[in-house]
C-alpha cells in the first residue's frame, strides 16, 4: 500500500516542490499550512501539474486540536516538517514571533505524532546551524558561543535538539522509538520546469534569487550587490546554491533512508551541490537566461554575511545515495521561466 506523507508547510516554496515530487513518486499527501506566508495558488499549482486534488488543511501546526483531527482521518506514516517562518532579518526585529512559531509547531506537531504511532519524521534545517568556534582557551568576550547569527537560525539549532533530546528521551519507547532525518539545507533557488510553481515571497525579496527576478520582470528597479570587496576571487560572496527540484528529490531519499530505520534513530544530513558561486556567477548566469542586461550596483556589504559557505555533500551521496543533477545555468533558466511566466507569481 501507498505511504500516506504529511507536510507540513507544503504551500510555500521547497514543500510545494516537494509535494509534486512525492505525489509523482506515488506517495499519498496531505498537505497542512496556515498560508502566513504562501498562497492557495500554490496548491492549485501543484494540482495542476500532478493531475489531481492535493489534500490541503488551512490550520497552523502549532494547533494540536487541528493536527489530531488530520491525523486521525489519514494515519500518516510519515512527516515532512516544512512549517516555520524563515526570514532571518525579520527574524531579528521580531524574535518572539519566531521562536513562538518554530518551536510551538514542533513541539506541538512531537506530541500529536506520538498519540497517533506516527514515529518518522523529515526536518527542514539549515547551512546556518553551522559555526565556528576554532580556539580553546574560551574567553567571554571573544570566543563564539554555541549561537547562530540570528533568532532564525537559533530557532533550526534549537529544533534539532529538540528532535534528537526526544529521539534520545523515553517518550516514544512505547511505540517504535523516534527516528529522525535532519536536511540542512544550503541555497535553494529554481522553479519546477513547467514554470508554474516557484518561489512568490511575500513584499520585497531578501534573497538573491528572487530580488533578480523581480528586478528582470521590472518590478524592482535594480540589484543591490552587497559587497565586492570579500576575500573571494571576484569579491562577491561565494555560496551553495541547489535547484529547489534536487532539493525536494533529497526528502524523497531522506524518506527511503528514514523508512529503513528503526528504534532511535536522529541523523542530520547536507543537501547541497558542494559546489559554490559567487554573486556575479549567478548574477551572469541569470543575464543568459533572460537575455538582457539586469542594472545593479555595487553597495556596501550586508551585516551577518559570510564570506563563502558551501556544502561537504559526500554524506548525502553515502547514505542517501543522493548526488544533485542540475546546474547553475538550469536554476536560474526555471526561476526566470517562472518569473516570466508569472509576473506577479500566484496573484
Ligand atoms: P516558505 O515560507 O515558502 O514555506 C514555509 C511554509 O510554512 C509557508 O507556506 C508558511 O505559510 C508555512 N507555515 C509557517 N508557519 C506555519 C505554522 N505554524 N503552521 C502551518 N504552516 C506554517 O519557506 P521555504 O523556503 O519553503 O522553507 C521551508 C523550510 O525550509 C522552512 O522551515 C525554512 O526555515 C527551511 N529552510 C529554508 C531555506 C531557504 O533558503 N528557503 C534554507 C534553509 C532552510
Ligand atoms: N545578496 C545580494 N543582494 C541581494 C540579496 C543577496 O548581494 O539583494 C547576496 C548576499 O550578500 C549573499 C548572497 O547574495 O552573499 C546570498 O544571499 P541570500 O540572502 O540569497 O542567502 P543567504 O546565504 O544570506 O541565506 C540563506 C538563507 C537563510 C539561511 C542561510 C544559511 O536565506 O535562510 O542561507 O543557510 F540561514
Amino acid at each position: 500500500m501507498n505511504k500516506t506523507i504529511l507536510v507540513t508547510g507544503g504551500a510555500g516554496y521547497i514543500g510545494s516542490h516537494t509535494v509534486v515530487e512525492l505525489i509523482q513518486a506515488d506517495y499519498k499527501v496531505v498537505v497542512v499550512d496556515n498560508l502566513y506566508n504562501s498562497s492557495i495558488g500554490a496548491i492549485q499549482a501543484i494540482s495542476g501539474i500532478v493531475g489531481q486534488k492535493v489534500i490541503f488543511y488551512e490550520a497552523d501546526c502549532a494547533d494540536k486540536k487541528i493536527l489530531h483531527k488530520i491525523m486521525t482521518k489519514h494515519s500518516p506514516d510519515a512527516v515532512i516538517h516544512f512549517a516555520g517562518y524563515k526570514a532571518v532579518a525579520e527574524s531579528v526585529v521580531k524574535p518572539l514571533l519566531y521562536y513562538r512559531n518554530n518551536l510551538d509547531s514542533t513541539i506541538s506537531l512531537l506530541e500529536v505524532m506520538r498519540e497517533h504511532n506516527c514515529t518518522q519524521l523529515v526536518f527542514s534545517s539549515s547551512a546556518t546551524v553551522y559555526l565556528d568556534a576554532k580556539e580553546v582557551k574560551y574567553n567571554e568576550a571573544t570566543t563564539k558561543t554555541n549561537r547562530p547569527f540570528s533568532p532564525y537560525g537559533t530557532t533550526k539549532l534549537v529544533q534539532e535538539y529538540i528532535l534528537e533530546d526526544t529521539v534520545h528521551g523515553e517518550q516514544f519507547d512505547n511505540l517504535s522509538g523516534l527516528q529522525v532525518v535532519s536536511l540542512r539545507y544550503f541555497n535553494p533557488i529554481g522553479a519546477h520546469s513547467s514554470g508554474d510553481l516557484g518561489e512568490d515571497p511575500n513584499g520585497i525579496p531578501n534573497n538573491l534569487a528572487p530580488y533578480i527576478t523581480q528586478v528582470a520582470v521590472g518590478r524592482l528597479e535594480q540589484l543591490q550587490i552587497f559587497g565586492d570587496n570579500y576575500n573571494t576571487p571576484d569579491g562577491t560572496c561565494l555560496r551553495d546554491y541547489i535547484h529547489v527540484v534536487d532539493l525536494a528529490k533529497g526528502h524523497l531519499s531522506g524518506l527511503e533512508y528514514l523508512f529503513k530505520q528503526s528504534g532511535k534513530f536522529f541523523d542530520a544530513i547536507n543537501l547541497g551541490t558542494g559546489k559554490p558561486a559567487s554573486v556575479f556567477d549567478v548574477l551572469h548566469s541569470f543575464v543568459k537566461a533572460v537575455g538582457r542586461k539586469i542594472p545593479y550596483k555595487v553597495v556596501s556589504r550586508r551585516d551577518g554575511d559570510l564570506p563563502e559557505f558551501y556544502a561537504d555533500p559526500s554524506k548525502a551521496e553515502a547514505v542517501l545515495s543522493f548526488v544533485t543533477k542540475l546546474d547553475l545555468d538550469k536554476m536560474t533558466a526555471d526561476s526566470w521561466n517562472w518569473q516570466s511566466k508569472h509576473p506577479n507569481g500566484f496573484n
